[in-house]
């Protein structure tokens, strides 16, 4: 069995990512980081991890769960700056939900795929460069250009950590043999 059944929805988790939508209001961005980070905390990175485990990889599944709890703390830290944010899932993260639940219910033949692994470390350097690089830094700005010091503050605290996550991640990809 190959990884070609499912591959382009695999991919579709990245495609959310991309399509990530900015507001020129930063509680709306609050609101969508509050979302994004949670999906990575309960569905993308636990899926991540089980992919790792199965196969075969528990130091890699390790770092996955210490990314997934991170991201926890981004959203909490999200939450903490605005205590009344209505959070609700959009259709983009509902597909990405539904994805995940696809990957899970193949994760035999992830596993078995020799480029399951590898599918999910590049689709999570994916996503932590995109955070990393683009829309937490414009959130950043955008808090600042708005006169909030302690919002920008904290997405500052969170591009420090999602490109942190992004090294990991990079490093992981580089220790992986080239079969895998
Ligand atoms: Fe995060
Ligand atoms: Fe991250």
């Amino acid at each position: 069995m190959s990884l070609n059944h499912y591959q382009e929805d695999f991919l579709g988790i990245d495609r959310f990512f991309q399509e990530a939508v900015y507001h020129d209001e930063t509680d709306l961005n609050a609101a969508s980081t509050v979302e994004v980070e949670m999906y990575e905390h309960d569905c993308m990175y636990p899926a991540f991890a089980a992919i790792a485990r199965e196969s075969g990889y528990p130091e890699i599944g390790a770092m996955f769960d210490a990314i997934a709890r991170e991201e926890g703390e981004h959203a909490e830290l999200v939450r903490h700056l605005y205590q009344d944010l209505a959070v609700t899932d959009t259709p983009q993260t509902l597909e990405a939900k539904r994805l995940v639940t696809e990957i899970h219910a193949q994760m035999e033949v992830v596993a078995n795929d020799p480029r399951g692994l590898r599918r999910a470390l590049e689709t999570a350097l994916e996503v932590e460069s995109i955070e990393s690089e683009k829309t937490y830094p414009a959130f950043v700005t955008l808090a600042r250009q708005q006169g909030k010091e302690e919002v920008a503050r904290v997405f500052e605290e969170i591009v420090q950590s999602e490109t942190r996550h992004a090294t990991w991640v990079r490093r992981a990809l580089a220790s992986l043999p080239a079969h895998v």
